[in-house]
């Protein structure tokens, strides 16, 4: 490994900084843009409920308990409800301003290039297998008819508590909606966003009695064979695992 100011990652964000002279000549980058949305045309939807009850909570104690936790209650499983909200936590639709959609996490020039699947492994009412998250139309795409959950751990380098979790979020980059844009710097956003979804996702979770945990461990080309992404144009990026609090003094 060379020295730290010989590494690619510093020579990245070196390469990416914002100064005066570059702001004062940028260009725009010759990265052509993509679809805002992923679609697929052919995946059985999912709709999801909006119907998930929450007491009043107050963002103090959240922050205060959240713990990434490895050991979860496998019953009763998550309902569709509560996966719904940490799904709309993730990613979902808060608000609107002309064409742009806005979401409940911050994005670099509202462009959201982070995509969200799940493995769903305990959770009521829905198969076992993966999904991708439609945030347009508050739905689940389904990818496979099996459950994924001892592939998702072997691929997060053998993380076997990730297949106990009741579901797993694996957040992709489609680079081209921020690199076209953006250039070099997209790619700090894109890994800012995913970090900003990944967070409300384990605070969302502190909320209905679960709790996460983040993964930035993983074999990236496996992951992304298991998601069907190509590695270039999308690429995982993170995940987490959620799962059912263990009751104390069980
Ligand atoms: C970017 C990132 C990657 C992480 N990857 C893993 C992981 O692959 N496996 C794991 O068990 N924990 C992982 N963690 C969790 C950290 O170990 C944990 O956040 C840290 O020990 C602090 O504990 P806390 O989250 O309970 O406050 C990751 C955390 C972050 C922020």
């Amino acid at each position: 490994m060379p020295e730290l100011k010989e590494t690619k990652g510093f020579q990245y964000l070196k390469g990416s900084r914002f100064d005066r002279f570059s702001m004062e000549n940028r260009q725009r980058p010759a990265i052509a843009k993509i679809e805002p949305f992923k679609r697929y045309p052919h995946a059985g939807k999912i709709p999801l409920p909006r119907t998930w009850i929450l007491t009043e909570e107050h963002l103090t104690p959240l922050l205060q308990h959240r713990r990434s936790l490895r050991k979860y209650s496998t019953e009763p499983p998550i309902s569709l409800e509560h996966l719904a909200f940490l799904l709309w936590a993730s990613q979902g639709i808060t608000g609107q301003a002309g064409k742009y959609l806005f979401r409940a996490a911050p994005s670099g020039g509202a462009l959201y290039p982070v995509e969200t699947y799940i493995s769903a492994h305990s959770i009521q009412g829905l198969a076992a297998g993966l999904y991708h998250f439609d945030a347009e139309h508050f739905a689940l795409d389904r990818l496979t008819e099996q459950d994924a959950a001892e592939a998702v751990a072997t691929a997060c380098l053998d993380q076997k508590f990730m297949a106990q979790a009741a579901v797993v979020f694996l957040w992709t980059g489609v680079f081209r909606r921020a690199m076209s844009k953006y250039g070099d710097r997209g790619m700090r956003y894109i890994l800012l966003d995913a970090g900003h979804i990944c967070q409300n996702v384990l605070l969302a979770a502190e909320a209905v009695g679960c709790g996460g945990c983040p993964i930035g461990a993983f074999y990236d080309s496996e992951l992304n064979q298991l998601l069907q992404i190509d590695g270039e144009e999308e690429s995982i990026l993170y995940a987490a695992s959620v799962g059912k609090k263990i009751p104390p003094g069980t």
